[in-house]
């Protein structure tokens, strides 16, 4: 008996290893321990076995049907383990390249966003953010502009359901929540939060009624800038904008105030450069901001004293700078996605 069981042992070891499907595992299986298998039988021959053997016998037939059990556990294993590696096909290489070698780039207004940015972060300024819901105060109220503005109407501004809660915005029962119009929000946000000197950038989206057209989105980006302190004068303003626009525009580039209005500064300008190095819109005055300085109401709103501090503000569309800078003579390319249009840019 126990040659037979050393026996059936041995013939398992020797094809298992062979095994290539279940299939076959199967019908290897069943002509060991199936009703007719070898192993079925040698144990059908423990009745012959005298009884003082019997015990032994036993054990030696119980070990055989142990070490046998684990062979068969390891060829289930090892077929499981090839049943999923055929699922999960070749294997994958994680440090080859990519197969598109044009890997993606910046958006065309992000990137000038970030040249913007980064020229004044150089000179001092910190880039400050808030929320692009914002309610009537800081879009309007503290920024002086009176309650019969036009951007107040319905027809101009996106306001939101009256019953809408914006749980990281306060606002009064009576106000309205909507879109902010302009970045000049985060100039009362971040002098609510911070004591002059206070020198940040605000870019971010805004957003207004315009029926689109090659140069109004109804959706669109600025950059905000302020500057306050002790004896902030006009003079600064116009250097650094002399200094944006030679930076941005090349170094032949001029500025010039033209009197203007905006109900938060005073006075107020609209800022034309020329540049001659610009191709078709060489040696052309192009408006393209809003600045003054900060009108005493606006510092009353936000607890500052006019009569300690000045400062300057200034506000100009994004788009508008990508437009002059990259040529783009619509708009709307900018936000169609074509990869065709920001391929030029990457
Ligand atoms: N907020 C103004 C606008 O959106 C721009 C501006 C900003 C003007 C700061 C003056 C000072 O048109």
């Amino acid at each position: 008996m126990q040659e037979e069981l050393k026996a059936i042992l041995a013939g398992v070891r020797e094809t298992v290893p062979n095994i290539q499907s279940r299939a076959e595992f199967e019908s290897f299986k069943a002509t060991i321990s199936g009703p007719k298998g070898t192993l079925t039988n040698a144990m059908k021959g423990m009745g012959k076995v005298p009884k003082e053997d019997k015990p032994a016998i036993g054990k030696l037939i119980n070990e055989a049907k142990t070490a046998i059990n684990a062979e068969f556990e390891t060829v289930l294993e090892r077929l499981e383990a090839a049943e999923i590696a055929a699922k999960l096909g070749p294997a994958i290489d994680p440090t080859l390249p990519g197969p598109d070698l044009n890997r993606g780039a910046l958006h065309p207004i992000a990137q000038v966003r970030e040249e913007m940015v980064n020229l004044f972060r150089r000179i001092g300024f910190s880039v400050a953010e808030a929320t692009e819901v914002e309610t009537e105060h800081y879009c309007f109220d503290a920024l002086n502009i009176p309650s019969d503005h036009p951007a107040r109407d319905m027809q101009d501004s996106y306001y939101l359901p009256d019953a809408l809660e914006v749980s990281n915005v306060s606002k009064h029962a009576d106000e309205k929540y909507l879109l902010r119009t302009h970045t000049s929000t985060v100039q009362i946000r971040t002098m609510l939060q911070q004591q002059p000197p206070v020198r940040i950038v605000a870019p971010g989206r805004c957003f207004r009624r315009d029926t689109p057209d090659a140069t109004h989105s109804a959706n669109f980006h600025q950059i905000e800038g302020l500057y306050v302190d002790k004896h902030v004068t006009l003079l600064d303003l116009k250097a650094t904008l002399d200094h944006f626009v030679k930076t941005i525009f090349g170094p032949k580039a001029k500025t010039r105030l033209r009197p203007s209005f905006f109900p938060f500064t005073e006075p107020s300008f609209e800022m034309d450069f020329y540049s001659p190095d610009l191709g078709k819109l060489s040696n052309k005055w192009l408006e393209i901001m809003g600045c003054g300085m900060v009108d005493p109401e606006v510092f009353k709103a936000v607890g500052i004293d006019p009569d300690s501090y000045t400062g300057y503000a200034f506000g100009m569309g994004i788009e508008r700078i990508a437009m002059i800078l990259q040529g783009v003579d619509d708009i709307r390319y900018y936000y169609q996605n074509d990869v065709r249009f920001l391929k030029q840019f990457a």
